[in-house]
């Protein structure tokens, strides 16, 4: 396939773009400067938050804003996970932090205590990326300077080299900040587009330990991640169909006339067929706009706050539905005194956004497979979960588990523990298959694409047994 070739090349000049830079004395600031003394209503904890910019360009004109929260009990004994939304576009401060797996979640005036944070286990690191995304910035208009060395490439792998590179940039500039962290396990986690973002991230890190170890990599985990295009995108006909969200025959229309696929590739190409759009719109009609797509039992509310896709769920920009009224979130870090607090500033926007709307990214990206990224993680030795909030209809565990499946027998990894339940309790927490002890896909029983806001309690579980590399309880 042409994908490796270039893949290929993408390395190459990544790294030969990356070399000169580690070795500039970037500026910086000792993290105490970063160090949040109280966020406004924040109840009293006794672990240490984090925030303010990493500039990642040589020209320092590009800035990534990072909240860094240490674990709740020891620090110095956990592990540093990066976490990491998807959109593309979409913040990990609101999102994933404020949304899912963070301490506080904001409620009216105040935070309120997410008793089963992430930071129970890890010291968590939310970065938001892009450039361009929440309080990240760049003071240029556009994307080029550096990236000018490699315009004889498509624009495609352009764009992804841009991500992958500022990503890595940003943690070594980091640990400038936070060289206490250095060394440090050090794990990768997130969910949907960043399904692209990672397996890229992680393969870079590898290829940069080759020369030196500069990661102390132990792991990565993807929730409901985009991976590959036709499979994750149409195991979503089957889902509205099982789930009866559309009729036997909108299922067949959907499966044989034009499949999901088929119709983001044309909505992106802006030639949309006469087919595609019939049925889209028979789709549409019977699954209505008030079924939160990210799940399909959830009442509606959360989709302004999540539309985390508007590049793997297109039709649901255009809608526009708003059906939430307060958006706590927005809200919330819209207030001078929280941007305060979080040594935040606005460039280039008036507003933090949840998902920005002036990223420019190539929506085409999203067609170019990752999995066969993940693929080259595992046999470098770095465990990956693949895991899915079993209620999202965007990126339907379906999906996820045949290409983990595929993966596995591309490799030659024989099944080392059979699809089975796991327990958070006394309860089902979902069910799980791990394969050559590397590779593993777990669901999140009742969780959304989401998982951690939906399913708190179980997505812990999930997380520490990832972060310790022991098998899901078995028995309760
Ligand atoms: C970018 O803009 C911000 C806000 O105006 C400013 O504080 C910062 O110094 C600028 N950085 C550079 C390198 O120009
Ligand atoms: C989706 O449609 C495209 C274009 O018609 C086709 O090539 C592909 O095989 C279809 N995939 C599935 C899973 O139906
Ligand atoms: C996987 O299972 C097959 C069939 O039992 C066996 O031949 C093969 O050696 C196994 N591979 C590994 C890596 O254990």
């Amino acid at each position: 396939m042409h994908a490796l070739h270039w893949k290929t090349m993408v390395l190459v000049v990544a790294l030969a773009l990356l070399q000169p830079m580690l070795f500039i004395k970037v500026e910086s600031f000792p993290a105490l400067s970063d160090k949040i003394t109280v966020l406004p209503g924040q109840p009293h904890v006794s672990f240490q938050q984090y925030s303010g910019y990493v500039t990642i360009d040589v020209k320092k004109k590009r800035s990534l804003f990072y909240y860094f929260v240490e674990a709740e009990m020891d620090p110095a004994s956990k592990p540093l996970v990066l976490w990491l939304n998807g959109g593309p576009g979409c913040s990990s401060l609101g999102v994933g932090a404020f949304s899912e797996n963070g301490p506080f979640r904001p409620s009216g005036k105040v935070l309120v205590r997410n008793e089963h944070s992430w930071n129970k286990e890890a010291n968590m690191l939310y970065l938001e990326t892009p450039v361009g995304v929440g309080f990240s910035f760049s003071n240029q208009t556009s994307f080029e300077t550096v990236d000018d060395k490699i315009t004889g490439m498509s624009h495609h792998f352009e764009q992804l080299l841009i991500d992958t590179r500022d990503n890595l940039l940003f943690l070594l500039h980091w640990f400038d900040k936070f060289p206490q962290y250095k060394q440090k396990e050090l794990f990768i986690t997130g969910e949907s587009y960043a399904g692209h973002y990672i397996p890229q991230l992680a393969e870079l890190m590898i290829q940069f330990n080759k020369k030196k170890m500069l990661f102390n990599l132990k792991g990565i985990a993807l929730g409901n991640p985009v991976l590959e295009f036709e499979t994750d995108f149409n195991s979503r006909a089957e889902y509205f169909w099982s789930h009866g969200l559309i009729s036997d025959a909108t299922y067949k229309f959907f499966t044989s006339a034009c499949n999901y696929s088929r119709y983001v590739s044309e909505y992106y190409r802006e030639s949309v067929s006469p087919i595609c759009s019939m049925v889209m719109s028979q789709v549409g009609k019977e699954t209505s706009r008030f079924v939160d797509k990210y799940d399909v039992t959830l009442d509606v509310c959360t989709s302004s706050v999540f539309s985390q896709s508007k590049i793997i769920s297109p039709q649901q920009v255009t809608q526009s539905v708003d059906v939430c009224i307060e958006d706590e979130t927005v809200n919330y870090l819209n207030r001078k005194d929280v941007q305060k607090a979080l040594h935040a500033r606005l460039v280039g926007v008036n507003k933090w956004t949840v998902c920005s709307s002036i990223l420019d990214y190539d929506v085409l990206n999203v067609e170019i497979p990752t999995i066969n990224v993940v693929g080259s993680i595992v046999k470098a030795g770095i465990p990956v979960l693949v895991y899915s909030g079993d209620q999202d209809s965007v990126i339907p565990l379906t999906g996820s588990r045949k290409l983990v499946h595929g993966l596995a027998e591309e490799l030659g990894l024989n099944t080392t523990a059979a699809y089975r339940v796991w327990f958070e309790g006394k309860q089902v927490g979902g069910w799980t298959q791990v394969y050559g002890n590397i590779l593993s896909f777990a669901t999140i029983r009742g969780a959304s694409h989401e998982a951690p806001f939906s399913q708190p309690e179980r997505s812990l579980v999930l997380f520490k047994s990832f972060l310790q590399g022991t098998p899901l309880p078995e028995v309760f």
